[in-house]
């Protein structure tokens, strides 16, 4: 049986390794490396709005059933921000330490930490989109800890957890994480 190919747009390796082992052979993921190069611009205002603006923009131009994924952390306390903006919180080329600097800055005081993760997954096959979400909550720390993971990981503590998600090996991380939830629902749906 030939594999079946999907295109998701990303650039990130590790997203591309996780994805693959978890749809296992019959299934080829090709990313931008393997296509000439283009871009589609994040201009929507929801994770939702953004997932699949890119899944019908990658459709278009790769004609593959194509899936993209948007995450972002939503802190209750901060009405939802910096949600859709997390990657660039604290300015268009900011980083995760400048990032997580401005979110402990706006959160001086508060006394609701509550915040949760979520992942917006898109997939759009040439006929129809569909949605894939998942979402951890738990709380936010008033200072980093931990090394792992990456963004936001050092100040976030899920709930039912003693630890922040960078204090977790990957593979505790995403048994309970947003992205992993979401992968598990959309690989459900591919392998139905
Ligand atoms: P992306 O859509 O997966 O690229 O995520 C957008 C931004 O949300 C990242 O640049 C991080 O700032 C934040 N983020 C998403 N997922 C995570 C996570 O698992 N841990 C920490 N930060 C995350």
């Amino acid at each position: 049986m030939s594999k079946q190919q999907i295109f998701f747009g990303t650039n990130n390796a590790n997203k591309l390794v996780e994805i693959q082992h978890i749809l296992g052979e019959n299934f080829e993921i090709l990313s931008y490396k393997d296509f000439p190069p283009f871009d589609v611009a994040e201009t929507e205002t929801t994770m939702q709005g953004n997932a699949a603006l890119k899944a019908k923009g990658f459709y278009d131009f790769t004609q593959l059933p194509c899936f993209s994924d948007d995450s972002g952390l939503e802190v209750s306390a901060l009405n939802g921000e910096p949600g859709v903006y997390s990657a660039r919180y604290a300015g268009e080329s900011s980083n995760a330490a400048a990032n997580m600097a401005k979110l402990l800055q706006n959160m001086e005081g508060k006394s609701n930490r509550n915040a949760q993760f979520r992942t917006v997954i898109a997939y759009f096959d040439g006929k129809e989109m569909k949605f894939f979400e998942g979402i951890v909550k738990g709380k936010i720390i008033v200072e980093g800890i931990g090394t792992g993971g990456f963004g936001y990981d050092p100040i976030f503590v899920p709930d039912g957890y003693e630890k922040t998600f960078a204090q977790m090996e990957s593979g505790e991380k995403h048994a309970i994480s947003h992205r992993g939830i979401a992968v598990r629902a959309f690989a459900d749906y591919l392998l139905r």
